[in-house]
């Protein structure tokens, strides 16, 4: 007969075997028959981890990832692998447009679950953290709020607040010149335009970091690039274990659902209202554009709830406040390195042509400073460019749900001497990790041409044929917001709000950089902008901001 403590022992046994029997699978079995074994790459010992070598920001030190991608590739060729967290977590990397186009586009490629848990503590179940059909059923209730109709009702607010920053400006330089940090200036005001445009709701933070909802986005966010890869990586111990972060994290989920179920009841009945009275809504910010969507839904049953619409909002803002104030930011300091295309710009800005009515029913007024922002060309060349040579996200992940063949269209030797031709595929393996490497592939020289990490706006008005293909019409091959079903639905907003910025601005400040200061970039979440020497002090892109006298000669 077993007795008791026999019976512990062989269970203890029968536990540790299984894990050790799962340790062994995962460091050694599995990966003797990953396909991805066979493709060719940068070696390295057991443990080794390419990871940093393939995020570290490139510019403007060319000398890291960008060098690092370039050399591969000739090693290589555009499709290889590299080690994850060792070699047995053997992860795909490629530079073939076809192959990432498959990704991208093919339902069976997901965000990794590791992302989505970890953005769930932040943002619930909103767009971010849902996959297949109900990743697509949210799509399509936002799409509305991200129209060109709707960002053509937004530019007067994103002109406003850019006339309040400079106004703001206006009393800090009052000297006529101050360094600035314009990286936290050009934030907090991207920040009060979010709030615009996104709830109606003024957090005026231009004015002093005080409001409540402000300052509840703020820190859950800023706490989000602090978290630790070990609690990324085993999601967990947030839920038996919660740190610091994780509690802060959740104080600030509350003020926003405090304050966001307020809103939405506000705006439903006014809504409601005015669908009564048959008016039509003048609610034009994202949230109404949301709940409007949300009611017309033709599945009532699937419609999301009130909470649910709230994750959408705290979705953007996380989505999309910090990543335009960082383009923003890294566009004036790319004038602030080039004076010559500084001084074109805001010659072209202090020279805006005289619109035509588009319309028989004349001018409307906010389509009117949409199309005088739209008429700018080297402006959009200037947004453009700083879009390509310093993308806010550098890069994604993309998770397998089943085994896939994955075309492409360069030739890959692999390691038995086999070659995939062009128009074959490679094999891929349920589970395994593809990286695409936004920023790699905007400064790939066979797509940009040579003079690739040079800031460069005129290249927009003669693109290289192989950088201008018909599947993303105006952005051509820009990979900074992604492409298919899970891409950015909010460029537009972006370019939109950087273009409001840069015409108020520009026409009355001069930007440069101060003498002996170097920025580097730094990857966290987002890709930010830290002063060579000082990564200390945090964040920060210091530029010298001259006042330029409109009544001198
Ligand atoms: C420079 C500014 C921006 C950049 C570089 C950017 C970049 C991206 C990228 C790369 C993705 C895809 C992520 C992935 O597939 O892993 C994405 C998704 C998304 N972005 Fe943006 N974004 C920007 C601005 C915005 C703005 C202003 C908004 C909203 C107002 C926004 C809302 C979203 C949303 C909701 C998604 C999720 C789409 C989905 O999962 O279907 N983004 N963005
Ligand atoms: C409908 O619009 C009219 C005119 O703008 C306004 O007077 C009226 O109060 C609106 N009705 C409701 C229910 O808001
Ligand atoms: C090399 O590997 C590929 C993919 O597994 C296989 O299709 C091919 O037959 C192999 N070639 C040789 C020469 O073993």
């Amino acid at each position: 007969m077993l007795n008791p403590l026999k019976l512990l022992l062989l269970a203890i046994v029968l536990v540790v075997g299984r894990g050790l029997l799962w340790i062994v699978n995962l460091l050694v079995v599995a990966p003797l028959f990953d396909p991805l074994r066979k493709l060719p790459g940068p070696p390295g010992p057991f443990f080794f981890s390419h990871i940093q070598s393939v995020v570290k920001p490139s510019y403007p030190s060319p000398d890291l990832s960008a060098t690092q991608h370039e050399e591969w590739k000739k090693q290589y060729g555009k499709t290889f692998r590299y080690h994850g967290s060792g070699k047995f977590d053997y992860r795909l990397m490629t530079f073939d447009l076809r192959a990432v186009s498959h990704i991208l586009m093919s339902p069976i490629y997901q965000k990794p679950r590791v992302t989505r848990t970890f953005l769930s503590t932040m943002l619930g179940q909103g767009i971010f953290t849902t996959e297949g059909a109900e990743h697509a059923f949210q799509r399509k209730i936002i799409g509305p709020a991200f129209n060109l109709q709707s960002i053509k009702t937004l530019t007067p607010i994103f002109l406003r607040t850019a006339e309040e920053l400079r106004d703001k400006w206006d009393v800090i330089v009052s000297n006529g010149q101050e360094t600035i940090d314009v990286c936290h200036w050009i934030s907090r005001a991207t920040f009060d335009a979010f709030g615009m445009a996104c709830l109606t709701y003024n957090f005026r933070a231009i004015h002093g970091e005080t409001e409540e909802l402000y300052l509840a986005f703020r820190r859950m966010f800023d706490l989000a690039d602090k978290k630790g890869i070990l609690r990324i990586l085993v999601p967990i111990l947030d839920k038996f274990w919660p740190d610091k972060i994780v509690r802060s994290v959740l104080e600030s989920r509350q003020v926003i659902y405090a304050t966001g179920r307020r809103l939405i009841s506000e705006k439903k009945s006014t809504i409601l209202a005015d669908k009564g009275s048959s008016n039509v809504s003048n609610e034009r910010d994202l949230l109404s554009l949301l709940i409007q969507s949300n009611l017309c839904t033709n599945d009532p049953t699937k419609a999301l709830s009130d909470p649910e619409l709230l994750d959408q909002i705290s979705s953007f803002f996380f989505a999309g406040s910090d990543t335009t104030a960082l383009s923003l930011s890294w566009c004036l300091y790319f004038l602030a390195l080039h004076p010559d295309i500084q001084t074109r710009l805001r010659e072209e800005l202090n020279h805006p042509t005289t619109l035509e009515p588009t319309s028989s029913q004349g001018f409307n007024f906010e389509d009117r400073a949409y199309d005088m922002l739209e008429s700018f060309s080297l402006l959009d060349s200037v947004v453009r460019e700083t879009l390509r040579l310093a993308p806010p996200v550098h890069g994604t992940l993309r998770v397998a749900t089943q085994n896939d063949l994955i075309p492409v269209s360069e030739p890959v030797v692999l390691t038995n001497g086999t070659v995939v031709a062009p128009g074959e595929y490679i094999q891929i393996r349920k589970g395994s990790i593809i990286h695409i490497p936004i920023e790699g592939l905007n400064f790939a020289k066979d797509i940009w041409s040579e003079d690739t990490l040079q800031f460069r706006p005129d290249r927009w008005c003669s693109l290289p044929p192989v950088a201008q293909p018909p599947n993303f019409p105006g952005l051509a091959n820009l990979m900074t917001f992604s492409f298919g079903p899970s891409s950015c639905p909010g460029y537009r907003f972006t370019i939109t709000e950087m273009k409001a910025f840069l015409s108020t601005i520009l026409p009355h400040y001069t930007f440069s950089v101060p003498e002996g200061q170097t920025i580097s970039k730094r990857n966290g979440l987002f890709t930010r902008p830290f002063v060579k020497g000082k990564s200390k002090m945090g964040v920060q892109l210091p530029l010298t901001v001259k006042h330029i006298d409109e009544y001198s000669p």
